[in-house]
């Protein structure tokens, strides 16, 4: 505890130098401990998803300005069904609160929002606001805010499989040509390169069925802060912990 004490304070002090040149492309975030960071509050869950959100503002700006490409937010899983109906319900109306006063903002900053999970069975309130926001923001060539929402990675696998079988049966692709970057098209991240960083906040260490594909080479970065407190500074930590480590990809 002393040392980690020690360490921010010493951080504090010392102003991180980042490298514009190897700013990772790609940054996917499982942005955890909502639930935690309202309980010591004595607030109930909601108050850190919306905290949360907060968050997510500040952060969008931050890695645009950084020049980031793609930010992946890791918003709603197809395992978050289970929590209680109240909570869904708040985190179903959080994009549409999101993009109502955000959404301008994102048009000046030349941000581009997609959706990366099953959308069509999200509420409507829910499913018009990021419809709104992914045609509004279509031409913009900024960053690109990739929210997860009704994600799950084992579930978007599953699905390739079986559009992939489906067309081979179909004998729109062979069999010979199933390779590892035709799996990489068939995902919902076709479009998009691979994250280049993981960051996961609260100090849990999984990866909750996130991007299990596309993350086989990702750094990734953990911190005890929970997501409410997330702040630029710790992007920035992620980032200069990144560029301070030798990514080989199984070569040496
Ligand atoms: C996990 O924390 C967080 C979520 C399941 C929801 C994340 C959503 C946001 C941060 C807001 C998203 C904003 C937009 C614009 C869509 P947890 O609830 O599991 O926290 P706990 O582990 O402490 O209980």
């Amino acid at each position: 505890m002393l040392d980690r004490i020690s360490f921010w304070k010493k951080e504090e002090k010392t102003e991180l130098n980042i490298r514009h040149d190897t700013i990772p492309a790609h940054v996917a975030i499982i942005m955890d401990g909502n639930g935690r960071w309202a309980k010591r509050r004595g607030l109930p869950r909601v108050a850190g998803h919306h905290e949360g959100m907060k968050v997510v503002k500040k952060v969008v700006k931050y890695a645009n300005s950084l020049g980031i490409k793609v930010l992946t937010l890791y918003a709603f899983s197809t395992e978050n069904w289970k929590r209680p109906r109240e909570e869904v319900d708040f985190l179903m109306r959080l994009p549409g609160e999101f993009l109502n006063s955000f959404l301008p903002e994102l048009i000046e900053q030349n941000v581009r929002v997609t959706i990366m999970g099953h959308k069509e069975v999200l509420p409507i309130h829910t499913i018009q606001a990021v419809d709104e926001a992914i045609e509004k923001t279509k031409n913009n060539t900024g960053l690109i805010l990739n929210f997860a929402l009704n994600y799950g990675s084992r579930n978007e696998i599953t699905t390739a499989l079986t559009d992939i079988i489906r067309d081979i049966e179909a004998g729109t692709i062979g069999r010979d040509a199933v390779n590892e970057d035709l799996v990489s098209q068939y995902l919902m991240t076709s479009s998009l390169p691979d994250p280049d960083l993981l960051i996961r906040t609260s100090g849990e260490v999984r990866l909750s069925n996130f991007m299990l594909w596309q993350l086989a080479y990702s750094e990734f970065w953990f911190t005890d802060v929970n997501w409410p407190d997330f702040k630029d500074e710790h992007l920035k930590k992620a980032i200069y912990d990144y560029q301070n480590r030798g990514r080989r990809y199984g070569g040496v």
